[in-house]
């Protein structure tokens, strides 16, 4: 990019970026959905996220991994205020977003941006895909037409999509090129923070390696700040600084990738981690699996106390009665756990 971003001010600090300033601070964040009960005309309340803390600072990526319908996308979505918290705060740059005002909300979205999963339902088939890439532009600032189309141009570049595609349309790309689409649409407002929403799901397997490259060459270019959300742990290890681990709505873990992979404190990390397949055989047929038994309970009906008890090897009476809260250890992690596992040998992901 010819002009420099707010954002790329970020890029040139040298500090680990769990040591750099806190860009985001959510607490307590709880997003309820009113969900139809069968056979009743009452609604039911789900609460899809529960109590969850988080910080982001400025130029990390934070993974956040969890099994599906762990409210990975409701946080997301409530982070940016696309979707109303039900309970908490949201701090956006030292901005409590969640009180804000709908013209001070308008003027935060800009720096706030979101990547979604599926390339092919997220972009409005009728547009152009210079038209697409302007829109956010038009909602956000005063550019002018000519301004816009030069920025709109510059971001094509810049994510690799060229300007020749200006005037196509959305079907005439392919789902890497959509994709890519997606992103300039997210970066041509130069935003500070984006919310991947598993960005890579839906592609084929030979193209998400392009598309985690454009993210991770973005990143470090623009000095963005990004929240990742995925499933695959190998992409999450190779892109992320820290990861924040859910479960049934709840963090229960956040702990920088490299320590939280080796070294996993929660037990349902240690499961999670413990499906994926070390490449060295000999480690892999000496480690000690865990298997996860039963299925998630209910987000309508979650257990008391620790939500991982109904599935947990460790749990005891406490744990029934009493949240476990996402408490600093000496290792650097956060766990939510009364009786968090010590790491050993036999660490699940441990080498
Ligand atoms: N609009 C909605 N109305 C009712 N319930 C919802 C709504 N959106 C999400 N939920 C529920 O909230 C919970 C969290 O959903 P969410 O989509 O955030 O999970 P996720 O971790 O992103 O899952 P996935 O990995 O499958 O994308 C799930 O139980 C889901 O069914
Ligand atoms: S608090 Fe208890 S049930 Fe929950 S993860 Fe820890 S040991 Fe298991
Ligand atoms: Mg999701």
């Amino acid at each position: 990019m010819s002009e420099p971003t707010s954002a790329a001010a970020g890029a040139v600090a040298v500090a680990p970026p769990q040591d750099r300033p806190v860009l985001l601070r959510v607490r307590d964040l709880a997003v309820d959905f009113k969900v139809p009960v069968k056979g009743s005309l009452r609604a039911a309340r789900l609460r899809a996220v529960a109590g969850v803390d988080l910080d982001v600072h400025r130029g990390e990526i934070l993974g956040v991994v969890g099994e599906s319908g762990c409210g990975k996308s409701t946080t997301g979505r409530a982070i940016l205020q696309l979707l109303k918290p039900s309970e908490g705060t949201v701090a956006f740059d030292g901005v409590e977003l969640t009180t804000l005002a709908r013209g001070r909300m308008r003027a935060m979205r800009r720096r706030m941006q979101m990547i979604f999963q599926d390339p092919y339902a997220s972009l409005n088939p009728r547009m152009t895909i210079g038209e697409l890439i302007e829109e956010p532009l038009l909602v956000h600032s005063d550019a002018t037409a000519r301004e816009r189309r030069a920025k709109a141009l510059e971001t094509m570049r810049l994510v690799g999509v060229s300007p020749h595609w200006h005037e196509r349309y959305p079907h005439e790309l392919s789902g890497g090129q959509r994709q890519r689409v997606g992103i300039a649409r997210a970066l041509v407002s130069n935003p500070e923070f984006i919310v991947a929403d598993e960005p890579v799901s839906a592609l084929d397997v030979s193209i998400q390696a392009q598309i985690v490259n454009l993210l991770e060459s973005l990143q470090e270019e623009l000095g963005l700040t990004m929240m990742f959300i995925g499933h695959d742990l190998a992409v999450v290890r190779h892109l992320c600084d820290r990861i924040a681990v859910m479960y049934l709505g709840t963090v229960v873990e956040i702990g920088d990738c490299e320590s939280l992979y080796t070294r996993p404190r929660h037990p349902y990390t240690q499961a999670l981690l413990s499906a994926v397949p070390i490449p060295d055989p000999l480690v892999e047929a000496e480690r000690r699996r865990r298997i996860l038994k039963g299925d998630v309970p209910s987000p309508l009906n979650p257990p008391t106390g620790c939500r991982f008890r109904t599935r947990c090897w460790k749990a005891q009476e406490i744990c029934g009665t009493q949240v476990p809260a996402l408490t600093a250890e000496s290792t650097g992690h956060q766990v939510a756990c009364h009786f968090p596992e010590e790491p050993g040998p036999e660490s699940p992901a441990g080498t």
